[in-house]
């Protein structure tokens, strides 16, 4: 009943005509696919890859956005100014966010709010570092991350969320959760959800899986009840590799 949702994350990589060459590679790859693609760009990259999405049935997303609708905020962006370009969703608390510059669960909760408010999607990432699942507390961190992003969100906002789960051990370095872990932490996210909103909203809520999901894992961990889809960052920016996780989805 829930419709998977394969995203890529590019990170900083591609130069727009680059980012633009990509998309127009995927379009074919990804037209038959069951599930809803999206793609996030860097801020430079996202009027190249709107503009070679068009019409088909890629949706772009950028990767940050500034919790104000404006201001003295040099070198932000801001979610109404996404908006006002014709992105659709946007990521908040990426790991790469909370471990280099700086996120907190607050900033995160403030960035999530700023999305909804400007009418975006926002896929909200949570996941829990190598320590703490080595002191088997993952289950705490993400309830956590989850409960704290989500302070202020209405039942009726909660439907443009989406939660990715990604244990940062996995991000980027090869090493991929099991499917099993991969379906327990999802299952605490949406328990999280459902402890918040109620059940029904709970098992609305697409909630996907990142860490070095790939072509040759996809199809395992997409096959869990709880996995409904994927953050694919590595992976996402070779278009045979993206579009066979989209295939599996
Ligand atoms: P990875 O990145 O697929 O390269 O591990 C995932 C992510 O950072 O979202």
């Amino acid at each position: 009943m829930r419709t998977p949702v394969i995203a890529g994350n590019w990170k900083m990589n591609l130069l727009p005509a680059q980012a633009a060459a990509l998309v127009n590679e995927l379009k074919p790859l990804c037209a038959g696919a069951n599930c809803d693609v999206v793609l996030c760009a860097p801020y430079i990259n996202l009027p190249a890859a709107m503009a070679a999405a068009a019409g088909s049935n890629i949706k772009i997303g950028a990767q940050n956005c500034h919790w104000a609708t404006e201001g003295a905020f040099t070198g932000e962006v801001s979610a109404n100014m996404l908006r006002d370009i014709g992105v659709e969703y946007v990521l908040t608390g990426h790991s790469e966010r909370r471990t280099l510059f700086g996120d907190t669960n607050e900033t995160v909760r403030d960035r999530t709010r700023a999305g909804l408010d400007a009418g975006l999607t926002v896929i909200l990432c949570v996941g829990e570092v190598l320590q703490e699942r080595q002191q088997g507390i993952t289950y705490e961190v993400v309830r956590l991350q989850t409960k704290v992003a989500l302070e202020g969100v209405s039942a009726e906002e909660l439907q443009r969320v989406i939660i990715a789960y990604e244990p940062v051990w996995a991000i980027g370095t090869g090493l991929t959760a099991t499917a099993e872990q991969a379906n327990e932490a999802n299952k605490w996210v949406r328990d999280c959800v459902a402890e918040l909103y109620g059940q029904a909203a709970a098992d609305a809520l697409v909630v996907q899986y990142g860490g070095s999901m790939n072509a040759a894992n996809a199809a395992e961990l997409l096959a869990k009840p709880d996995v409904d889809g994927g953050l694919i960052g590595g992976a996402s920016l070779k278009a045979a590799d993206f579009a066979a996780i989209a295939g599996a989805a």
